[in-house]
């Protein structure tokens, strides 16, 4: 068969190089030759493996708005999964090398439901424990697993709001939806005991070393879940950076984790939240106002230009995005996570 030859280059400057067949997505030639580049739905869904061309001509077959923007798309951006090379082509990935896995061995794993809590009106808590003698979670926190349906060939992806550990635990926040295959689930069909796969970690949302740069978190729900995870490796580390969580709900019986992000807040100096209900009543004491209006105000008030990690639902990342070029925050102190729909 007809071949281009295709570089991927690295965040850190490093390369792999592999064969691409005519009719064949840069994803699935790299699998061929077992290199494994980040990706998750591989249907051009969830940007997990977007990259920029710098070289070459490629076709670029349906992919989700959402996960590539139009003008993304014309500044040279692509979906690797759904990217077809007509020539050789060079693609810069936003990872490093070591993200990159030669292997499918230990990407998939067994585990067992070991708690399910309701914790907030429309969040669950679903805790896995590993199962085999390898207990190792391997985790950059900010990354995601997903996590198939007993029975099926279904699965979302989650982050979980722990961190790397050597015990075999995750811990996931789900926020339950109307007609969601794995709401469905897990109101109806999960329990203790029960077996489910699960693949990962995946992923390249994570703490970027910056020196004592602050850090501010803006989450919108459940997207607290890597939020937590990363600013509980902070604690685990001992990272000197303030740090602040705007935590941003709709409704009062929304808020979850209170007593958690309490707990962490004393245990950690450099640590501020912010729980922010967007429509609360007059009981509520915390921030009134969305979440993005309350990072405005703070943000107008203070000359500190901090990084910030973002993860919530696209109308909150981008609100976001946009509170922070009116602030003169540059573009690339900002990472983010956006919440996109399911893959189907
Ligand atoms: S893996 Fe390519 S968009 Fe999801």
């Amino acid at each position: 068969m007809n071949t281009h030859q295709v570089k991927i280059i690295t965040e850190d400057g490093e390369s792999v190089c592999f064969d691409c067949g005519e009719d064949e997505d840069i994803i699935s030639a790299g699998l061929r030759q077992d290199i494994y580049l980040m990706a998750s739905c591989r249907e051009g869904g969830c940007a997990t493996c977007k990259g920029f061309c710098a070289e070459g001509d490629y076709e670029l077959g349906k992919v989700s708005v959402q996960a590539l923007p139009p003008e993304e798309e014309e500044e040279g951006n692509v979906l690797l999964c759904r990217c077809y090379p007509t020539s050789d082509v060079e693609i810069e990935v936003p990872y490093t090398y070591d993200r990159i896995s030669f292997s499918p061995d230990g990407l998939g794993f067994e585990a067992e439901v070991v708690e399910l809590s309701q914790v907030s009106c429309n969040v669950m808590k679903l805790r896995l424990q590993k199962l085999g003698d390898d207990q190792q979670i391997r985790l950059d926190s900010g990354q995601y697993y997903n996590l198939e349906i007993p029975g099926t060939d279904v699965y979302r992806s989650y982050s979980p709001a722990n961190t790397a550990n050597n015990h075999g635990e995750l811990e996931f926040l789900i926020r339950i939806v109307d007609n969601g295959k794995f709401s469905s689930y897990l109101k109806n069909d999960a329990h203790v005991g029960q077996k489910i796969n699960v693949t990962g970690p995946l992923g390249i949302f994570g703490l970027k070393e910056n020196g004592f740069t602050p850090r501010y978190f803006v989450a919108g729900g459940t997207g607290l879940a890597p939020i937590l995870s990363m600013v509980r490796r902070m604690k685990e580390w001992e990272e000197p950076q303030s740090c602040v969580i705007y935590f941003g709900v709709n409704t009062e019986d929304e808020v979850f984790y209170a007593d958690e992000l309490k707990r962490l807040q004393s245990e950690m100096s450099t640590l501020a939240v912010r729980t922010c209900v967007w429509k609360a009543s007059d009981n509520w004491s915390g921030e009134k106002g969305s979440v993005v209006d309350i990072l405005r105000r703070d943000l107008q008030g203070t000359g500190v230009k901090p990084d910030l990690y973002l993860c919530g639902p696209p109308g909150m990342v981008d609100a976001t995005y946009a509170v922070c070029a009116d602030v003169g925050i540059p573009q690339d102190k900002i990472y983010l996570e956006k919440f996109l729909p399911s893959a189907s």
